[in-house]
């Protein structure tokens, strides 16, 4: 006798009572572009509804965010000036602590969390300082402004700390200065495997941080790779990180499973710029239903073991959970 799998599909009340798994807001984190230049928001003529935004501009935008359920954000800082070694990083009052700082004012309940990267800093953008050859970034002198950064953004008021710019002993450099300053109790969320990817293409616009020359895969992973893939994750487990991630999401669900079932530390996914351009230009050509596609894409990041996303769609996501409940 085969079985009935469509009894319980029969009513929408018996799929709700049968559903695995759930998108839910509070799952949700959103990236903000916050440049110093004062000034109107910028569009990202790559990703339609995104914007750069100087910090009072920003201080609006939380306090929407925070009325439509959105209360973890993560931060990105466009500096006026780079230079070689992204200086406006490792100042107090640089754009990342003026930001945090403000926000924590007038949103107290925001809970920040601030990218750890040169990239946006360095005129050469690059993830850290060049080495002698000026040809790829030098991983020891940059773990040393690594550990400046994270104590810069940890003393103007950072809730978290996530470190992108994989380098090796990146998060061991990082718990060991925020430990000796006091901060034992600041979490690490490491992007413990980033894969160079093309699907960057759009973010690049966004934070300014293109690499001027060559590429970034001396230092990211190579998408090919599995075994490396945990290997990453695990190592930045031993080295301290409180949160693993992948990145990009969509093209590396594999990895991603691959992942929740070797640590039991908790896994967030970046739903990256070129996965949200992706949907927006699809849905702008009339190929795709955006709402139905969007919630199915979410869905698949939780099915997979994600515990989080960060996403450019969570204002949108927390728009269509308020009309359905949940997903
Ligand atoms: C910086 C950084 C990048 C992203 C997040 N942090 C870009 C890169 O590595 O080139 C990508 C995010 C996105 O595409 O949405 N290291
Ligand atoms: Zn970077």
């Amino acid at each position: 006798m085969f079985k009935r799998f469509r009894r319980l599909r029969a009513k929408a009340a018996v799929r709700e009572l049968v559903q695995e798994t759930r998108v839910d807001i509070r799952d949700f984190i959103y990236p903000l572009f916050i440049k110093e230049a004062e000034g109107a928001k910028k569009k990202i003529a790559s990703m339609p509804g995104i914007f750069q935004m100087s910090i009072s501009d920003a201080l609006s935008e939380c306090k929407e965010l925070i009325e439509l359920g959105i209360d973890k954000i993560l931060l990105f800082g466009i500096p006026e000036i780079k230079d070689s070694i992204g200086s406006n990083a490792l100042c107090e009052h640089g754009i990342i602590a003026e930001a945090v700082r403000e926000i924590k004012k007038t949103c107290p309940d925001m809970y920040i969390i601030t990218d750890l990267c040169f990239c946006e800093y360095t005129d050469h953008g690059h993830c850290g300082i060049l080495d002698l050859e000026q040809s790829s970034v030098n991983n020891d002198t940059t773990l040393e402004i690594t550990a400046r950064q994270a104590l810069i953004h940890a003393k103007a008021g950072a809730d978290m700390i996530a470190p992108s710019g994989m380098m090796d002993g990146m998060i061991e450099t990082i718990r060991t200065a925020l430990d000796n300053e006091g901060f034992v109790n600041l979490p690490i969320m490491s992007y413990s495997t980033k894969f160079a990817s093309a699907y960057y293409g759009p973010f690049r616009d966004a934070a300014e941080s293109a690499p001027s020359f060559g590429d970034r895969r001396t230092y990211q992973m190579n998408p090919a790779n599995r075994r490396e893939a945990i290997a990453e994750s695990l190592e930045d487990e031993a080295q301290g990180a409180d949160i693993l991630m992948v990145k990009p999401a969509l093209a590396y669900l594999d990895i991603v499973r691959d992942i929740r079932e070797t640590t039991h530390l908790p896994l967030c996914v970046y739903n990256v710029s070129g996965e949200y351009s992706m949907l927006k230009f699809a849905a702008a050509a009339g190929v795709v239903d955006y709402d139905k596609i969007l919630m199915e894409t979410m869905l698949s990041f939780k099915r997979a073991g994600a515990d989080m996303i960060i996403s450019y769609h969570a204002k949108e996501v927390a728009q269509l959970l308020q009309k359905r409940r949940s997903l």
